[in-house]
């Protein structure tokens, strides 16, 4: 074991890897150190393939080694490893602090099982301090913004601030893998997640928003020595 908590969660979800599978490949940090381990099986005779969840983790598995299939290819995968924003006890996730929500989404739902790791900072009683990333269509983004705030009223959230999310010393907005803007809806502290979810799903120009409910089935908390490994 390391003592970097992220990498530990990343090692204790290799056990959940077996001989010819098909594994959806997380983004972020705590997934691209998952990536790079499950390299090193790889190398060492596992045989896996992946489904990466943005351009930024195939471009990592495939200078590690890991095998790829495009998500077109395959009917479905046994195993999603990828990291979250938040977890909440009931296995509640936000998702998509770097922007890859909606293939990480995608993948999550053809999957299995879907095995969450992440460090203890991620485990929270309440989601919405961190906030929740909503990717929506570039045509509009302005007037979905102002419905994405409602959303966030109408549903009891205690914030109700969005903003667009930007890059750069232009502060240029973020475009994500499929060519969408994102929203970070400031919700403080989420009252319904299901009631927010289905409220931000019915809103024109939400492509996908980050609220993972009913997905993770696995959560594994890394720390300095090892990692949890908790299931429902
Ligand atoms: C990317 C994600 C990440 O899994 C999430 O942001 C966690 O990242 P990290 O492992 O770097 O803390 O949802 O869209």
């Amino acid at each position: 074991m390391s003592g970097d908590p992220k990498a530990n969660a990343a090692r204790a979800a290799l056990d959940f890897i077996e001989h010819g599978m098909i594994v959806g490949l997380g983004t972020g940090s705590t997934s691209a150190h998952f990536v790079r381990q499950l390299g090193e099986r790889v190398a060492q005779g596992l045989k896996v393939k992946g489904v990466p969840t943005s351009e930024a983790t195939r471009n990592l598995a495939e200078q590690t080694g890991v095998p790829l299939l495009e998500i077109s290819q395959v009917a479905a995968i046994d195993v999603d490893v990828d990291g979250a924003d938040e977890v909440d006890t009931a296995f509640r996730l936000i998702k998509g602090g770097g922007g890859a929500l909606l293939r990480e989404k995608i993948v999550a739902a053809a999957s299995r099982r879907m095995v969450v790791i992440a460090d203890a900072s991620k485990w929270v009683e309440t989601l919405g301090a961190f906030p929740l990333p909503v990717e929506v269509t570039r045509f509009g983004f302005a007037l979905t913004a102002q419905r994405i705030a409602d959303a966030l009223r109408a549903t009891g959230c205690a914030g109700d601030e969005v903003a667009l999310r930007v890059a750069g010393k232009a502060n240029e907005p973020v475009i994500t893998d499929g060519g969408n803007y994102i929203i970070d809806a400031h919700a403080r502290s989420i009252r319904d997640a299901e009631a927010l979810a289905a409220a931000l799903q019915a809103i024109p120009g939400v492509v996908e928003h980050g609220l993972f409910l009913g997905l993770a089935q696995v959560v594994i908390i890394g720390n300095a020595t090892g990692a949890e490994v908790k299931t429902l």
